[in-house]
């Protein structure tokens, strides 16, 4: 076998190697350039040659020998990089394996659920949602609201109070009407829904956190008839049914006229039911048209404006929604109550 020969048959050889046949590279190259390797022993021979047949040989047998290992450390980055990839793509992470343990989907709680829905319910009729602060002022949560200094609801035994009296938890969502019209010029239509404290013991009706949202609409030409309208469509939306509404005279110092709002009961559209204790009709809401005093205390001309104002339970609404009869489920964390409202 000529050098050349030898040289092709190596060539082959060292290709033919596979991923996991690694070790057999380095075997090969024994086999050619190891002590009793073939182009080792060409090497040895060539004493036996003419000093011209020497040079020849000799040159071309080294040449082969670096070109052998040249081609063995070559396939072996080759294999390497193979063995690599292999190993990458059997590794590669299925992102729908992540959570293959047994992984329980988070639900919204009741009442966070019944905020969206009363959302979405004045969404479509072109209110705009926005937040305030939980912590007020007295400006903010009475002041500005044409609650005298007098009154009973700022009264310790109500509000709860921070360090210096300056500041409480906001006892209603009512100053979040502040809030919005401080910022923004007529025409406003905005809900406002949020969390409210009142210090007071709690009962199957009465928890000192609770939440309510408050509606408020200014424009040039609001009316009650424009509160009526809005708040029946709200209530069509909200229970995806015909119910009747009733307003009844009351008093709120930030509206005049002021009303409270009762809906036909729904359970038993109006016939009388445990729900509504056989009235037929379930109280939900307060509301009335915005009082001058408030108007001026976020400076609105009142003789060029008017609006309406209303504000609801949302425990209230989820409760009767629901048929709960206890306030206190909401902050239990009673998997076994939370769960039947898991969607
Ligand atoms: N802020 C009142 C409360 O906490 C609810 C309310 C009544 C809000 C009448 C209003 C309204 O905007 O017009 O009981």
């Amino acid at each position: 076998m000529n050098i050349s020969e030898i040289e092709q048959i190596a060539k082959l050889a060292i290709e033919k190697i596979k991923t996991s046949q690694l070790c057999e590279l380095e075997n090969l190259k024994t086999q050619y350039l190891g002590k009793n390797g073939k182009i080792t022993q060409i090497l040895k021979s060539l004493s036996q040659y003419s000093v011209e047949e020497k040079k020849l040989i000799g040159a071309s047998a080294n040449k082969v020998k670096s070109t052998i290992e040249k081609e063995v450390e070559n396939r072996k980055d080759f294999l390497n990089e193979a063995i690599l990839e292999e190993k990458l793509q059997k590794e590669k992470a299925d992102p729908s394996q992540v959570f293959a343990f047994p992984f329980q989907k988070g639900s919204f709680h009741p009442i966070m659920q019944t905020i969206q829905d009363i959302s979405t319910s004045f969404k479509t009729l072109g209110f705009s949602v926005a937040e305030g602060p939980e912590i007020e002022d007295d400006w903010h949560n009475f002041e500005a609201l044409n609650i005298p200094e007098s009154h009973p609801a700022r009264d310790t035994q109500d509000t709860f109070y921070l360090e210096g009296f300056k500041n409480l938890l906001r006892t209603h969502t009512s100053p979040g009407q502040i809030h919005v019209m401080k910022k923004q010029t007529p025409p406003v239509k905005v809900i406002v829904p949020g969390r409210v404290y009142r210090n007071e013991a709690s009962d199957a009706s009465h928890s000192s956190t609770f939440h309510q949202v408050e509606g408020l609409s200014v424009g040039e030409n609001i009316t009650f008839k424009s509160l009526k309208e809005t708040l029946a469509e709200f209530v069509r939306n909200f229970f995806n049914l015909e119910l009747d509404l009733r307003f009844r005279p009351s008093y709120f110092q930030f509206t005049e006229p002021s009303s409270e709002v009762d809906i036909q009961c729904f359970f038993c559209k109006g016939k009388g039911c445990r729900i509504c204790k056989n009235s037929g009709w379930i109280e939900t809401m307060g509301c009335g048209m915005v009082h001058p005093n408030v108007f001026k205390a976020v400076n609105y001309d009142c003789e060029k404006y008017t609006g309406f104002a209303f504000g609801m339970g949302v425990e209230r609404l989820t409760m009767l929604k629901y048929g709960i009869d206890d306030i206190r489920l909401f902050y239990e964390n009673d998997l076994r109550f939370l769960k039947q409202f898991s969607v």
